[in-house]
């Protein structure tokens, strides 16, 4: 672009010339700002193509801006490693992820990459799931093996991709919490300033899994996440194995990759489920309540008596089931548009981070479970802006009173079960445990939610749903 820039002598039509240069320039660099790969995007994607000479012809600036985005994932050492040998790998405590700015062949159903490298053949394994510290979690996780080798040695390109492979694992699912903790946050870590150029590889693939969060994985990449079952071979001219990762439901802005945060993340998730755009339908005069129903444990035995409670102090209340639970954009719809989230403690309350800043999030504790109440759930909810309130229940209201009695240690003294393993107490307070709630206390807390709402400064919540919803 320089070159266009030769000086001409000053006068009023070459001034206005080198405007006309100097403004293209700039549109130029916008433009390549927010699309660092348009060169590759020239190159012929996703062909059947065993000629290796494409994906090699990467041109340096590529190479370069590839290099500068991945080094948003690394920092000292490790971000020195990927600028001069393309290469780096990070582990600590609970992920482990490898970053190649270097061209690698992706084989095997995602689970092996062959990094293009001149000189060194060592080899790695990694586990793309953020839970490395637990290995129970950890089971299902197939790992990919990281094998570096000259062009010679690798296997010949199916398909050539002009954008950077991203792989994570999709075997553990089902529990929205430890999906949003250790994948769709991760995801947005380490995807976001990608602008959309790139490319899931999924292995332990679950289709449904990935419909589920497809709202969120197109706002990621442009292209849906691909699927090397078939025994294909996919060229990229980089990759990210496994996702970064900061805490449970939480995004720190002075940790690797700096700069996001929650309040950022809640942003993306709006946008991904078109919240606050489409679908406005009324504006309802009561506040909204969202009781998250468990069927199976940890549930409402006087379900039925809290929702009258809840309507007699003015509440609209919406029951949302395991069934709407799974219907995430529905649910995000219906979340965003609600005043106070009421549910126990459980995997459901991952639904407060569509709740609208300044909003209620009701925990209802059961026995022995105040660790991961706080830890889970209240101390993401600050970092949310949403307002915090715990109901804490009684030895009475938990049916382990009934199973147990009131003397035994189950009751009196939890201590002493917290020390025989995490098995046993899970088999106890959190699969054995249903909830009764004392409806005198609870009305207390629902009046306290209720000034807290009449004092938010929610405004403009839009309802997303009809009143046929509210038959859920
Ligand atoms: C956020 O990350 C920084 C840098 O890694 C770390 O020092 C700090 O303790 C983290 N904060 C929280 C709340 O985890
Ligand atoms: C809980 O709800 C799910 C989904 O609606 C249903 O398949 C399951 O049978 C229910 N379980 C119980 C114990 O009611
Ligand atoms: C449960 O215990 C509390 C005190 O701990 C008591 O006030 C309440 O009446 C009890 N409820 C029932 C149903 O026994």
């Amino acid at each position: 672009m320089g070159k266009e820039s030769k000086r001409p002598v000053l006068g009023a039509a070459s001034m206005a010339c080198l405007l006309v240069v100097v403004s293209l320039c700039i549109v130029v660099l916008l433009a390549s700002k927010d699309s660092p790969f348009l060169s590759w995007r020239n190159q012929i994607p996703n062909r059947r193509d065993d000629n290796d000479a494409r994906e090699v012809d990467g041109v340096t600036e590529d190479r370069d801006a590839l290099k500068s985005l991945l080094g948003r994932l690394v920092i000292g050492e490790e971000r020195n490693q990927l600028q001069v040998g393309g290469f780096t790998c990070h582990f600590d405590q609970h992920f482990e992820t490898c970053l190649s700015a270097n061209p690698v062949r992706i084989s095997n159903g995602g689970s092996t990459v062959h990094v293009l490298s001149d000189g060194s053949k060592f080899e790695r394994s990694i586990r793309p799931y953020a839970r490395r510290d637990d290995e129970r979690m950890m089971k299902p996780v197939t790992p990919v093996q990281i094998l570096h080798g000259d062009a010679a040695n690798l296997p010949p390109c199916d398909f050539v991709h002009s954008t950077p492979a991203v792989i994570f694992s999709t075997a553990v699912t089902g529990n929205a919490f430890h999906e949003f903790s250790e994948i769709i946050i991760p995801l947005f870590l380490t995807c976001q300033h990608f602008r959309l150029q790139l490319k899931f590889v999924t292995t332990d693939r679950n289709a449904l899994w990935i419909q589920k969060y497809s709202g969120i994985l197109n706002r990621l990449s442009d292209h849906e996440a691909l699927n090397l079952d078939d025994g294909s071979v996919h060229c990229f001219p980089g990759a990210v194995v496994g996702l970064r990762y900061h805490d449970n439901l939480a995004l720190n802005t002075s940790d690797v990759p700096a700069g996001y945060s929650m309040r950022e993340f809640r942003q993306f998730l709006r946008e991904s489920y078109d919240v606050k755009i489409k679908n406005e339908l009324e504006k309802l005069q009561k506040p909204v309540l969202i009781l998250i129903c468990r069927n199976h444990t940890r549930k409402f035995l006087n379900e039925d008596a809290m929702v009258k409670l809840a309507q007699e102090l003015g509440f609209q209340v919406v029951r949302a089931g395991p069934d709407t639970v799974s219907n995430l954009e529905l649910l995000a719809k219906m979340v965003s548009s609600c005043n106070i989230l009421v549910g126990v403690h459980g995997a459901g309350l991952t639904n407060e981070i569509f709740l609208p800043d300044g909003a209620v999030v009701l925990q209802v504790v059961p026995l022995g479970l105040d660790w991961a109440s706080t830890n889970y759930f209240q101390i993401p909810s600050t970092a949310m802006d949403l307002r915090y309130l715990e109901y804490k229940i009684e030895a009475n209201e938990s049916s382990l009173s009934e199973v147990y009695g009131m003397d035994d240690p189950v009751i009196a003294d939890p201590a002493s079960i917290f020390a025989k393993g995490y098995q046993t107490v899970r088999d106890v307070y959190v699969d054995g445990q249903n909830v009764k709630i004392n409806l005198d206390r609870f009305k207390d807390m629902l009046e306290e939610a209720m000034r807290l709402v009449r004092h938010s400064a929610i405004k403009d919540v839009k309802i997303y749903f009809t009143t046929a919803v509210y038959s859920l």
